[in-house]
């Protein structure tokens, strides 16, 4: 009963998407209807191309579903001590970050985080066999040789390759071909996320053999976690290069000459990101009013630079935690729970009536 399948494949997200109120994508909430056609028909923000893929592939939409929270609590996670802390992304209701207008540093990192969460799902829906169109690598076969010795490919290779080509003509589906400089940054970052992914393959082996000597290995290759993808793509989020198109459209130079050419795993970008202090909708900046700052730390999450200069509130609040915790012998901690007093400081709202009426 295809109307029951689809109701179980759309109910997961949605509880998910239930736990995180940050991630409303309300977009799924379409999935709970029949077929895949009327499905992919209420997908909003898909360009034709993708919602043929929506059709061919309708299980898939579902781990590209999964992975839209996941990459986006990636996201803010990497972000979480900066002003800008991507929750602009949950005004969008399509698929990837178009609410961030500039063509900025961050969304730079939004493109290719998302193009890289396409990857990663998309490539674990193979391993798990959720998807009809793949499984686990098929080049992973035979016997191969590393430093230490001979071994077997066997078990379930991670298939990245069809991961990176289903992103590939999904995500990338979205942007018009040609002399669009918005298109070509966009292409590129996008390209740069997919191949962050590939980075972090890891050969696992299992030892078999007298008594574990490991004389015979049965190897594959697996994804890491997500969370290298996403320390590696901020890293390469502080080091993005502004470029500017070149004169035939076909594809940049760097801005200022004294930096260095960007390859295809950099992060580009073409304006200058925007302050985030005040709420903008226009730039994609919720402001920092009501944000949580460090009053010790001397970094971004600091109250000076987190607040703008606008000042804090501070406010004592009360919790629970576990305290006095003793050893049993053998083998338990037990705790007592002990009432904590901490200090909160808020950022405080700018006092101008331009901000008021901006909401
Ligand atoms: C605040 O910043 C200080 C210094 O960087 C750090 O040691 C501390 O853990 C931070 N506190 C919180 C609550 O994050």
């Amino acid at each position: 009963n295809m109307n029951f399948r689809f109701g179980i494949w759309f109910a997961v997200p949605l509880i998910l998407f239930w736990e995180t109120p940050e991630v409303t994508s309300s977009w799924w909430y379409m999935g709970v209807v029949g077929s895949s056609r009327v499905m992919c028909d209420n997908v909003p923000g898909l360009v034709s191309r993708q919602r043929q893929l929506c059709q061919r592939h309708p299980e898939a939409m579902r781990s590209i579903g999964l992975g839209v929270a996941e990459w986006t609590a990636e996201c803010q996670h990497q972000f979480r001590q900066h002003r800008w802390n991507c929750n602009t992304l949950h005004w969008d209701r399509s698929l990837f970050g178009r609410v961030l207008l500039r063509s900025s540093r961050e969304s730079a990192f939004v493109y290719a985080i998302s193009s890289a969460g396409v990857v990663f799902a998309i490539t674990r829906a193979c391993s798990q066999g959720e998807l009809k169109s793949c499984s686990c690598d098929p080049k992973k076969k035979g016997s191969a040789k590393d430093n230490k010795g001979h071994f077997d490919w066997g078990g379930c290779s991670d298939n990245v390759d069809y991961g990176v080509k289903f992103a590939r003509a999904f995500v990338d589906a979205k942007e018009r071909k040609g002399k669009d400089a918005r298109a070509l940054m966009n292409l590129h970052n996008n390209r740069a996320g997919r191949k962050a992914v590939k980075r972090f393959l890891k050969q696992e082996c299992k030892c078999h053999g007298v008594s574990g000597s490991c004389t015979l290995r049965t190897c594959w290759l697996a994804m890491a976690d997500f969370r290298k993808t996403g320390d590696y793509l901020w890293r390469k989020y502080n080091g993005a290069i502004q470029v500017v198109m070149n004169q035939d459209g076909t594809g940049f130079t760097v801005a200022n000459k004294k930096f260095k050419k960007p390859t295809k795993n950099d992060l580009v970008y073409f304006e200058s990101s925007p302050d985030y202090c005040i709420r903008d909708r226009d730039v994609g900046s919720l402001g920092t009013a009501g944000r949580v700052c460090n009053q010790t730390s001397h970094g971004m999450d600091s109250c000076e630079v987190m607040c703008c200069g606008r000042g804090y509130d501070t406010s004592r609040i009360s919790r629970m935690t576990k305290c006095e915790c003793k050893f049993h012998w053998c083998c338990a901690v037990r705790c007592q729970d002990c009432l904590e007093v901490v200090d909160v400081h808020t950022c405080k709202a700018p006092k101008s009536a331009g901000w008021i009426a901006r909401t």
